[in-house]
């Protein structure tokens, strides 16, 4: 992979993405048959939160404790870093003690700033422009499901926001097809979209972005959709719930998907805002794997992170 870091999700080639995901499911597998391996023994790797989680935090805790690792879960809020401390100081001094730096944070600009200053890899669990680790975790989910990526059409409804963004880099490097279905407003950003369209030119994929949500779920191998409202977004409520309406994830946009048609959520979900409690929890729901594949996928990522840097 290209440098130390996972950042932006673009420092993994399309061969990069396919061995992630070949380890990943290897490790899903050891970890079903017991067998007990310890490739991060011996290293203290920081979880840093500034940003509520359930999902990353515990597939990070209980993955890297699995790998041997000592993880050193801290809240940005009681570190230096929540009294003003730089984030630069902060990763220099945290170089010092640990072998690795998971962060979730606001800006991907400060994210990116703690990695150019500390000497150690740094790994994306959340800004507000990508969450790679979530994409990560869909296309081993995809790719479990289904046995590949290329070629497949996957449909995205709501608010082209973080996992939106991470998604259409991962789909791009991977060669799959992505439609984003969402109202004026609330489009991916073009900066990414720009980006996923170069991916996409070298892979094959087609990316699109339309107001059509039944055009984006023609014959979709897989509908996804996030939450309306994100961390920090309570006081456009009500706007966005009648912005968004029209893209919720319903039985009728799902009858117009193949009908295997995989449902993936990154959650937590609002049942009855974004998707219908039928759909998230009846046959076509990978949901729940795909909150389970976070923590493989995070495990290969690490490993895959810390030999490149030659272990210890
Ligand atoms: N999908 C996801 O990142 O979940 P959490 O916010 O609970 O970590």
């Amino acid at each position: 992979m290209k440098g130390k870091d996972f950042v932006t999700g673009l420092e993994a080639d399309a061969l990069d993405l396919d061995e992630l995901l070949a380890l990943s499911l290897q490790l899903k597998e050891e970890q079903k048959k017991g067998v007990e391996t310890q490739p991060l023994k011996n290293m203290s790797i920081a979880v840093i939160f500034e940003k509520p989680s359930t999902r990353t935090r515990v597939s990070f805790e209980v993955g890297l404790a699995q790998m041997g690792a000592h993880p050193v879960v801290l809240s940005g809020r009681d570190m230096q870093l929540g009294r003003g401390e730089t984030i630069e100081d902060t990763g220099r001094v945290l170089a010092r003690y640990c072998d690795a730096i998971v962060i979730r944070t606001f800006a991907q600009d400060k994210l990116e700033a703690l990695a150019q200053a500390a000497a150690v890899p740094v790994v994306n669990a959340l800004s507000d422009l990508y969450h790679p680790c979530q994409a990560l975790a869909d296309m081993l989910t995809i790719r479990e499901r289904r046995g590949g990526l290329a070629g497949l059409k996957l449909a995205y409804f709501g608010d082209g926001n973080n996992v939106c963004h991470s998604l259409l880099i991962a789909a791009a490097t991977a060669g799959m097809n992505m439609t984003v279905a969402c109202p004026d407003g609330y489009q991916p950003d073009p900066k990414v979209i720009a980006i996923a369209n170069r991916l996409a030119e070298e892979s094959g994929a087609e990316i699109a972005v339309t107001e059509d949500a039944s055009a984006a779920a023609d014959k979709a191998d897989a509908l996804y959709t996030d939450v309306w409202v994100s961390m920090g977004q309570e006081a456009e409520k009500d706007a966005r719930l009648t912005a968004l309406s029209p893209y919720r994830i319903d039985e009728a946009i799902l009858a117009t998907a193949k009908a295997d048609a995989l449902v993936m959520h990154c959650l937590p979900a609002h049942r009855g805002e974004e998707i219908t409690g039928a759909v998230l929890d009846g046959p076509n729901s990978v949901i729940f794997d795909q909150a389970e594949n976070r923590l493989h996928a995070q495990k290969a990522l690490m490993v895959t992170l810390m030999e490149q840097r030659g272990g210890r």
